[in-house]
């Protein structure tokens, strides 16, 4: 299936002349608009493969769990959504803990993220996950030392009897520059409708931002493990970090049947750029 946009779907455009009119009084380039264009449809080839993928899951009662990590405001939210979009909300669920309460302080520290893990057909996406007692805690003093030294201790073992248990585990990282975070934090704070997200972790996130990039190597060195390695997405453009991180997911499920074409999948580049 070809999803480029032709120069005949250019003449098609052009002659929309109103379409056209409305760009150039918004001082919007064609160029973006097609780019925009062909992830759109890229995007709903990517989505009805996820909708065959889910139906594997379904039949083959498979248990899947991905975990999507990365600074504040690097897209892991977005990409859940659109991953999710036209998947059967039964068969799915998204968890995103609120900071832990008392009583779950009192518990082990992997407890309520077990409870969340999925059942026999279900595919699971965790925004954050247990890494936040990697990276998250750590930089703000959430957690003691001791604490995180005993998580870092235990989340390679964790995730070995998790995979053990019969569920596959894929865990994202999102990585965004320094810049790129600011420039979303201003766009956050000045959006009614994204305002609600801008919390106080994130307002310390840019002056914390070397502690952070600390936590994050260490996390990297410790639990980049053979059973469950990072895939690292470079999410600076969130369109392309989308599309890369669904290509990933369906190149390494082994569904049936599966449109190779369709995913194209291009090498993503080990390296971080945060
Ligand atoms: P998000 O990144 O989901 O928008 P925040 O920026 O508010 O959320 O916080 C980042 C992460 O830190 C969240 O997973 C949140 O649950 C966690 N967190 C916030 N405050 C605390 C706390 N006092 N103790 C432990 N974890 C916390
Ligand atoms: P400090 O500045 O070392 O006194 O630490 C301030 C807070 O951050 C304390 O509540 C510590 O528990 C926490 N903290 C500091 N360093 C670490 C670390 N390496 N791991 C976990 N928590 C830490
Ligand atoms: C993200 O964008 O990475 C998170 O989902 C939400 C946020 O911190 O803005």
């Amino acid at each position: 299936m070809n999803n480029t946009i032709t120069s005949k779907d250019l003449n098609k455009l052009n002659s929309k002349k109103g379409i056209v009119q409305f760009l150039i009084d918004d001082d919007i380039s064609v160029s973006k608009v097609l780019r925009n264009l062909n992830y759109e449809s890229r995007l709903k080839s990517l989505q009805e493969e996820l909708i065959k993928l889910q139906h594997w899951v379904e039949e083959k009662k498979e248990k899947i769990v991905i975990i999507f990590e990365g600074r504040d405001a690097a897209g892991k939210g977005g990409a859940i959504r659109r991953i999710t979009q036209h998947l059967n909300p039964r068969e799915f669920k998204v968890v995103a803990l609120p900071k832990p309460t008392i009583e779950e302080k009192g518990q082990w520290y992997f407890q309520r993220y077990i409870n969340q893990l999925p059942r026999e057909g279900e595919i699971v996406f965790f925004d954050r996950s247990w890494y936040n007692r990697a990276i998250v805690e750590p930089v703000n003093g959430f957690c003691s030392k001791n604490e995180y030294e005993i998580f870092m201790s235990q989340v390679n073992q964790f995730e070995r009897m998790i995979s053990e248990s019969g569920m596959r585990l894929v865990k994202f990282y999102f990585s965004i520059s320094k810049d790129e975070q600011e420039r979303r934090f201003e766009d956050i704070k000045t959006s009614p409708l994204k305002k609600w997200k801008y919390s106080p972790v994130d307002q310390k996130a840019l002056e914390l931002w070397d502690n952070y990039t600390y936590y994050k190597k260490k996390m990297f060195k410790v639990t980049n493990t053979k059973v469950a390695p990072w895939v690292i997405i470079k999410a600076n453009k969130k369109t392309k970090a989308r599309v890369e991180a669904i290509e990933h997911l369906l190149d390494i499920m082994p569904y049936k049947p599966k449109d190779q074409e369709v995913i194209e999948h291009i090498e993503i580049e080990e390296k971080e750029i945060d």
